[in-house]
């Protein structure tokens, strides 16, 4: 089940910020990482240092899903990006129309990958109950839902709980934006710790270095990598890790290994 699916039924709690960096340290545990972008702002890029003006992406080859491996971009933390891209609204309500409609559309696009046990697709979704929840479910994603440590987070527990979210996934969590002086930050914590014990992925403490890395374009690792949010991500990463065992290989070992598919016509880049 090499998929992990980073949503939530709220927007700005740190989906995409989670989604790069947990990428990254998954990479750095020596897994193939592929992260894709599911949401239309196509700002996960963004924190692998593609320009602002680079269009590049996925969603307008959303008829031909065969041809996303060719548009897998290397991005020096060693990580692929599949872009959201630059995308017309047809190109979009068709893209989606797909993920709603079209049982085998993301197995189609992702097969080389879902093959390979020691690689892993992150995906970054937009906010709310988007149309690649669904999508995303269909391949086994395992579903990780953001939410922040404030109120108004903590009243969207019981939508992920009852199901009406997720369907009948009960996705893990992870709290973001912890603040340990904050009174209401540590109450809510505390409580969603105790009350979903078993799906607590994880806590990420607020710090400004994650905030940082994205304006310098590069991952809380290199920007701060002695900050608290660089080691609950990498906590959170390694879970993730032990979770989707078996053991991935050495990177270098990895790259070694013969491909079954034909050398892709993108410079060079190979998709797993
Ligand atoms: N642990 C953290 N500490 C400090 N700032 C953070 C942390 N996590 C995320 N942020 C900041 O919070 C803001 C929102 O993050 P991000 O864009 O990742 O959220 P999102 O859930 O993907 O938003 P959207 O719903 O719009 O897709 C960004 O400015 C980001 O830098
Ligand atoms: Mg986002």
């Amino acid at each position: 089940m090499p998929v992990v699916a980073f949503s939530s039924p709220k927007g700005g709690v740190g989906k995409t910020t989670l989604a790069a960096n947990v990428a990254v340290a998954m990479h750095q545990l020596g897994w193939g990482v592929v992260a894709m972008d599911f949401d239309v702002q196509n700002s996960l890029r963004l924190h692998f240092g593609m320009a602002l003006s680079d269009g590049r992406g996925y969603v307008a080859a959303q008829d031909r899903p065969e041809d996303w491996p060719n548009m897998a971009l290397q991005t020096p933390s060693g990580v692929f990006i599949l872009p959201y891209g630059k995308a017309s609204d047809q190109e979009r309500l068709q893209f989606e129309s797909h993920l709603i409609h079209d049982e085998d559309y993301l197995r189609r696009g992702l097969g080389p990958i879902l093959d390979r046990d020691d690689w892993v697709v992150i995906a970054d979704l937009a906010p709310g109950p988007v149309p690649a929840l669904q999508a995303l479910g269909r391949v086994g994603a395992l579903q990780v839902a953001v939410l922040l440590a404030d109120a108004t987070s903590l009243s969207l527990l019981p939508v992920i709980e009852q199901g009406r979210f997720y369907g009948d996934t009960r996705p893990l969590v992870v709290v973001n934006q912890v603040d340990p002086r904050r009174r209401l930050s540590r109450t809510v914590t505390d409580f969603v710790a105790e009350r979903i014990p078993d799906h607590l992925l994880g806590q990420v403490y607020r710090d400004e270095g994650a905030a940082e890395a994205i304006g310098w374009q590069r991952s809380v690792f290199e920007h701060a990598p002695n900050g608290v949010a660089a080691r609950d991500i990498r906590a959170i990463a390694e879970r993730l890790s032990a979770r989707l065992k078996p053991a991935p290989v050495e990177s270098e070992a990895r790259e070694e290994e013969p491909s079954a598919q034909p050398e892709p016509q993108n410079g060079g880049r190979r998709w797993p």
